[in-house]
């Protein structure tokens, strides 16, 4: 197949990346046949996987909008950012202070690529090329000491990616370097996928990932929870996507039930 001029040089076209995948479920325009054929594979197993990236977009909004309103956050370091699309976090942030700055890091290609075309212009974000399993490396880069103060507080997202490291990555060790980077009155997102009260065709679907080069890796809420470490977790606490301070006060029962990961806040005491 041709590839589009979004798309950088040297990218493999005939397998699907995580990246666009959530792209497509999240109504992005930045992905492939191959990587739409993905998605409804996975769809036709179950719906859930959709629906629990599609909140996992909005808690991260309602996250940094939290973060930048009410707890006078200015620096955001975005850790597997992905494809950008609509409510961004330095559009989300900047649209309460202009002022905010955002780095964004992602192990994709696609993603970067396009993230720097999106963000040309504006001085206060930053696009890096990374592994979250290599956190001396993120936090060496002079895009991310030269737009972070390591002084102040950051807020470090890890929304969605550290399902992507495979225990033998260590991703609970690359966090635990994140958190001690970062001074007290710093803050922490993740949000995870979880099997946990999850119907079995969640696991079918976990498998599809295989097909990628990142394979997901489905962990219990005591696992997601360790990540945090002796941070003190905001209110709610480490919850289903959709009950972590949802906008409206609708019945959201039947879909905090359908989603299948956790997600959470905590501070740097
Ligand atoms: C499910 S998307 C989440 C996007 C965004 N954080 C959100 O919550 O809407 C996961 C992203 O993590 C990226 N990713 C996966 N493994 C990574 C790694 N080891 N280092 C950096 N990024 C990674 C993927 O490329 C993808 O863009």
């Amino acid at each position: 197949m041709t590839r589009p001029s979004w798309a950088p040089e040297g990218i493999d076209l005939d397998r699907p990346s995580a990246s666009r995948v959530y792209d497509y479920f999240v109504g992005g325009m930045h992905n492939f046949e191959i990587d739409r054929a993905l998605a409804r594979e996975i769809e036709a197993f179950t719906p859930n996987v959709a629906h629990t990236m599609r909140a996992d977009r909005e808690l991260l909004r309602r996250i940094v909008r939290y973060l930048v309103e009410d707890a006078n956050v200015t620096q955001f370091l975005d850790l597997g950012s992905g494809i950008p699309t609509a409510g961004n976090v330095h559009e989300v942030a900047q649209a309460r202070n202009p002022e905010v700055n955002v780095v964004y890091v992602d192990i994709d290609p696609v993603a970067v690529a396009h993230s720097r075309a999106l963000l040309e212009g504006n001085s206060h974000t930053a696009v890096v090329h990374a592994d979250v399993a290599d956190p001396d490396g993120v936090l060496a880069d002079p895009l991310v000491t030269g737009l972070l103060d390591f002084d102040r507080p950051v807020a470090i997202l890890l929304m969605g990616v550290l399902q992507f490291l495979p225990d033998a990555a260590d991703p609970a060790g690359a966090v635990a370097r994140l958190q001690e980077a970062v001074v007290p009155g710093s803050y922490l997102a993740i949000s995870h996928a979880t099997a946990d009260g999850q119907p079995e065709e969640v696991l079918a679907a976990q498998r599809l990932s295989g097909r990628t080069a990142t394979e997901i890796v489905l962990r219990s809420k005591e696992e997601i929870g360790g990540y945090f470490h002796n941070w003190t977790l905001l209110e709610p606490g480490l919850v289903q996507l959709q009950a972590w301070r949802p906008d409206h006060g609708e019945d959201l029962s039947r879909a905090v039930a359908d989603s299948g990961a956790f997600g959470g806040l905590a501070r740097k005491r």
